[in-house]
């Protein structure tokens, strides 16, 4: 209808994709069979109908399990191409993209190999299609903080092909403070900082706070939680704090015992919100445009309220301040 395509229509920036979650089962079995990787699946359709989970815990199990067919360089820019091909089709003009290197280091893949790829398919995208592109590195925070602080000393030399690190993977007992090192150490290499809060899962309000008062992050992914809080919500208000909310994931919480949704709870708070795909591969092979047709709709949102969305975002934007007027 009208709406879609004035959505399709729109320039857009997204900043909360994994690139290992925009892996399709497509891709998986043809990086399967050239790496030689056995899937317990017949085909594409068989492993799709396994993509079946019910809380953040049973989302990841799928999700690494998936990553086991990544394995060289080229792997990981054909990922990373195929995903910017997609967004460059749908309008997006800049992207910050998550990706997760522990999870490729315990597997035995140097972390040079995996950012190496990754950045060549960014620089080829930007040359063939034009999308602008950057990269986050994620600490898993359910593994142990020496863990994270491996990866991290074994990436830093490659740090002018990251903006930022962030933190994802399973939030239970997992708290931000967890990794205040490894964020003070990005930070003083110049690196951006971001953190998940995951909704409804234990703690998720402790972890915005520590997020916010102990760590400083810049961003919060996903967040929507801060709603159950006027306190946070003003402290997040006051230090411009950007929300890369997806709503596939986190559409609903409970403020008061009453369902409010996110999108619509953070617009009407002042909160600075944003719209993505998280891991579409995984969830319905539905990216920004397809994401943002179905929030427009659930969270009722006017033409105005998708431009402010696309402001937002592009405000965000970890580039010089003079490089971001051209997407302006
Ligand atoms: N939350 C936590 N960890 C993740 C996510 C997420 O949305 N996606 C991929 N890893
Ligand atoms: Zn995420």
């Amino acid at each position: 209808g009208d709406m879609a395509r004035f959505i399709a229509a729109m320039p857009k920036a997204e900043y909360h994709v994994h690139l290992e979650g925009t892996l399709e089962a497509e891709m998986k079995f043809a990086l399967a069979q050239r790496n030689g990787v056995k899937l317990p699946y017949a085909d594409v359709a068989a492993m799709k109908r396994s993509y079946v989970y019910h809380d953040l815990p049973s989302f990841l199990a799928i999700y690494y399990d998936g990553m086991n067919v990544l394995l060289k360089q080229q792997d990981f820019y054909d990922l990373a191409y195929a995903y910017l091909a997609k967004a460059h089709a749908q309008n997006v003009l800049y992207a910050e993209m998550f990706f997760d290197p522990q999870q490729h280091i315990d597997r035995g893949i140097a972390v040079e190999a995996v950012i190496e790829g990754i950045t060549q398919a960014r620089a080829d995208a930007q040359a063939k299609l034009g999308i602008e592109s950057q990269l986050i590195l994620c600490f898993m925070r359910d593994l142990t903080a020496d863990n994270a602080m491996k990866a991290l000393d074994a990436a830093l030399p490659y740090k002018d092909r990251l903006v930022g690190v962030g933190l994802d993977s399973d939030e239970k007992d997992n708290p931000p403070g967890k990794f205040a090192a490894h964020f003070a150490k990005a930070r003083a290499a110049g690196l951006h900082v971001t953190t998940h809060c995951d909704v409804n899962q234990k703690d998720t309000l402790g972890h915005i706070r520590e997020a916010l008062l102990d760590i400083g992050v810049e961003r919060i992914d996903h967040g929507g939680n801060i709603l159950q809080s006027p306190e946070l919500m003003a402290i997040a208000r006051q230090r411009g704090i950007t929300f890369t909310v997806c709503p596939t994931f986190s559409g609903q919480i409970l403020v008061n015992g009453k369902p409010v949704d996110v999108v619509r709870g953070m617009l009407d708070n002042g909160l600075k919100v944003t719209l993505n795909s998280d891991d579409p591969a995984y969830m319905g092979s539905e990216y920004i445009n397809e994401v943002m047709v179905k929030a427009q709709i659930r969270s009722n949102l006017t033409k105005a309220e998708l431009l402010r969305i696309e402001r937002n975002a592009f405000d965000a934007a970890w580039i010089a301040p003079e490089r971001k007027a051209a997407f302006q």
